[in-house]
């Protein structure tokens, strides 16, 4: 089955996809219970670390955030918003107009300060996301492209934006996003300064996904590619009867184990992580280090059973 049937299942969010101002995506996120952006961020953060443990401050860290939307993964890795926070800022304190929503949103990051040194690039297809997000600070830089597109090639100027990420995520757009963006973006990926450790990916797919073309992409670019064990993450809930039967007909169709995950109304996503092969084995036990924490150290109360 292809990304494309797969696709077929899931509730489409196109119209909010590319809106002007993220408003009406925050809001339908937050009223579907969406919250894998979140779920992914201290195993984002942990992977931002450890870039810059092994590459010392000489190496600037810059992140690609794959299917970025308006910036989400930046506000949750960058600036270390909650999405909570996010759903409030855009609920009561950004104005619908498109300047002032802008102007807004840059106040509100210049008082937050950033979690960490990190420039952020994001690449969605959403051409008004991904000016929303350049135009309100939430990104450094953007790419609006659709690289699933037959034939779409990347222009100079965004390979040099590639070269210089050395730490990609994704998290939701998996499935929008396949090996042929991949492929696209592995060719160049933190070849400008690769340093000791080169670039890593830590990345969300749905388990209604089959992941063996995202696999063979990564691995045709040289990494190695792995789900980190134990790490199981609710992405949001289906949206009506149809997506759950459709959804859980796909995972029973492929011999998948529904009963303590997708049976709860959820979909679930598993983690996985991308390296040079001989890197993997630390970034995995980064990885598992913040496993069941919050960024603060506290137990979380998100799942992982
Ligand atoms: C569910 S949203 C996830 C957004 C964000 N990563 C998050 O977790 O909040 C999926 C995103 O994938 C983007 N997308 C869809 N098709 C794409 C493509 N061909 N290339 C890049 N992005 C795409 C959509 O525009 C949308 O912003």
């Amino acid at each position: 089955m292809s990304f494309e049937e797969e696709n077929e299942a899931k509730a489409s969010f196109d119209d909010v996809y590319v809106a002007p101002t993220p408003h009406g995506y925050i809001a339908a996120m937050a009223e579907s219970g969406y919250q894998i952006g979140e779920q992914a961020r201290r195993y984002c953060a942990a992977a931002a670390r450890l870039l810059k443990e092994r590459n010392g401050a000489a190496l600037p860290l810059q992140m690609l955030d794959v299917g970025c939307s308006y910036g989400i993964g930046s506000a949750f890795v960058k600036y270390n918003c909650s999405f909570d926070e996010m759903v409030a800022f855009f609920a009561t304190r950004a104005p619908a107009d498109y300047r002032a929503a802008c102007a807004a949103t840059r106040m509100w990051l210049n008082i937050t300060p950033p979690a960490c040194r990190i420039r952020t690039v994001g690449l969605d297809s959403s051409e008004p996301a991904i000016r929303f997000a350049v135009d309100a600070g939430l990104l450094d830089g953007g790419i609006a492209r659709d690289f699933e597109l037959a034939g779409a090639r990347p222009t100079e100027s965004e390979r040099a934006w590639f070269r210089g990420c050395n730490l990609l995520m994704s998290t939701g757009a998996i499935g929008y996003v396949t090996e042929r963006t991949l492929d696209v973006v592995l060719r160049d990926l933190g070849k400008e300064a690769p340093g000791e450790f080169g670039p890593v990916a830590v990345v969300t797919i749905l388990r209604m996904f089959d992941v063996g073309p995202i696999r063979k992409a990564f691995e045709d670019w040289g990494y190695a590619f792995t789900a980190v064990p134990g790490v199981r993450l609710p992405q949001r809930r289906f949206t009506d009867a149809k997506e759950r039967r459709e959804v859980l007909a796909i995972l029973h169709q492929r011999g998948v184990e529904t009963g303590a995950w997708e049976d709860d109304g959820r979909h679930y996503a598993d983690l996985y992580v991308a390296s040079a092969p001989e890197h993997l084995d630390v970034l995995l036990s980064r990885m598992t280090s913040v496993h069941g924490t919050d960024d603060d150290g506290g137990k979380s109360p998100f799942i992982h059973r």
